[in-house]
């Protein structure tokens, strides 16, 4: 783990001008106010953090390690306390994005979020069961000793205040069960944890039931592991806060942009199509800091879409109303994330994210993924609802376009401006600018 010597704490996330910064100061910022030597950071982030040979000791039939861009979303305020929040995303836009509707969020007071549960949930599945009356009270009379086989097969979490809380029986057709477990995992995302749980208690369960042992694993739709925050934003400070805001919201007042949010925010409550974009981009910041933080976003995904069709209908996950004088925005989502165990263990990048987070608990974690998705949905219908999203997209879009065409770093401002003013954004058309800037600067005395 990252040894965080003098750390300033806790840490501001304003930090003006950093996207302008070059990569080399940004990273000494943050070794000073982290407390730790430029080249331990330099070390942790260097080839996505992970070597080869502990890529090959990680999975099966390993040729090597794949680099995503690892960026610092800044203005986060959560529950008062200020956040770094790293992500990645190979996506460009989306950490402005985040940042800007941060920078909003906060000028109104910052986010609030919580846990609305922490347990996760296994499943013991349970065929052919004679009379289904007869083994849900079997079940329910055997609860207390259930519960003890489920806590005996996790003695160290116990041990850590964690472990099996309750358990329920559901009736799945006319002659299957399904036992639900209940298991506070702590600071892990506990699949390996509830898995264990679900295969100890399986045998039990078929034999009280006199059923057909199924399948024991955990649901990704951990419901019982929920997350939710909100926040309100004045209408002025929905007006454009940075002087480089590619919207010019400057010209609509904060009321209409607020109006245009919550507009973008019911036509996904009204078309599954549509929500299904909005929760894209909700999970543009969700996935970025699971990802960052070395957790299982293919868990995250599954859960967070399952819950969105919940009631049958596809819904966002992020909803937008009017206040008084404000506009209001509400996620509510599952959300298991760890931050021990796994692949943070041996992921130095991953611990770095952590340590640039400083969240003491899972708990904390997945509060702040949950702004993060917020912050993103805000930032996505708030363009979309005014000036569209591809002014903003075309900027970044043009950088990355220059880049792939070879423009060197000190080139790349410039092609992408060159790009933006000409008809095509494309690599032909950036190798074209690359080649006059350089024979322009060649032919300089
Ligand atoms: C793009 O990555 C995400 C958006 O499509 C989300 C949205 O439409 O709400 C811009």
């Amino acid at each position: 783990m990252l040894a965080t010597g003098n750390a300033v704490s806790p840490p501001e996330s304003r930090i003006p001008g950093f996207y302008r910064l070059p990569l080399l100061e940004r990273l000494q910022h943050l070794a000073e106010r982290l407390g730790v030597p430029l080249d331990e950071l330099k070390q942790r982030l260097a080839h996505g953090g992970l070597s080869a040979d502990v890529a090959d000791k990680t999975i099966e039939n390993a040729i090597g390690v794949y680099g995503l861009p690892l960026g610092l979303a800044l203005n986060f305020r959560v529950n008062g306390v200020d956040r770094w929040v790293p992500m990645v995303v190979e996506e460009p836009s989306v950490i402005a994005a985040a940042s800007n509707a941060a920078k909003m969020v906060r000028a109104s007071g910052g986010f609030l979020a919580s846990m609305l549960d922490t347990c996760m949930t296994g499943q013991i599945e349970l065929r052919a069961v004679a009379d289904l009356t007869r083994a849900r009270q079997a079940i329910e009379a055997a609860k207390a000793q259930l519960l003890q086989i489920a806590a005996d097969a996790t003695p160290s979490l116990v041990g850590r205040g964690g472990g099996p809380r309750d358990l329920e029986v559901r009736e799945l057709g006319p002659d299957t069960l399904v036992v639900h477990i209940y298991v506070d995992c702590q600071n892990a995302m506990g699949a390996n944890l509830v898995n264990t749980i679900a295969e100890a208690l399986g045998p039990e369960l078929a034999r009280l039931t006199e059923s057909q042992l199924g399948l024991r694993i955990l649901t990704n739709l951990c419901d019982r592991r929920r997350v939710q925050a909100s926040c309100r934003i004045e209408f002025a400070h929905l007006v454009s806060v940075r002087a480089d805001d590619d919207l010019a919201t400057n010209q609509a007042s904060g009321r209409a942009v607020a109006e245009a949010v919550v507009g973008a925010s019911q036509f996904a409550e009204r078309d599954p199509y549509r929500a299904a974009t909005h929760n894209k981009g909700v999970m543009n910041g969700v996935d970025s800091v699971v990802i960052a933080t070395g957790n299982d976003y293919r868990a995250v995904e599954a859960g967070a879409h399952a819950y969105a069709a919940r009631t049958g209908r596809y819904q966002p996950l992020a909803k937008w109303t009017l206040g008084d004088e404000c506009l209001q925005g509400k996620i509510e989502m599952p959300l298991a994330l760890g931050i021990v165990g796994g692949t943070i263990r041996i992921h130095p990048t991953a611990q770095l994210a952590l340590a640039l987070l400083d969240v003491k608990s899972a708990s904390e974690l997945a509060e702040v993924a949950a702004c993060v998705g917020l912050a993103s949905n805000l930032a996505a219908l708030r363009a979309l609802g005014t000036v569209g999203i591809q002014s903003g997209h075309m900027s970044l879009h043009a950088r990355s376009v220059a880049v792939a065409a070879g423009a060197e770093l000190g080139e790349v401002d410039a092609v992408a401006r060159l790009l933006i003013a000409g008809t095509v954004i494309s690599e032909s058309a950036a190798r074209a600018i690359i080649e006059h800037i350089r024979s322009n600067a060649g032919e300089r005395p």
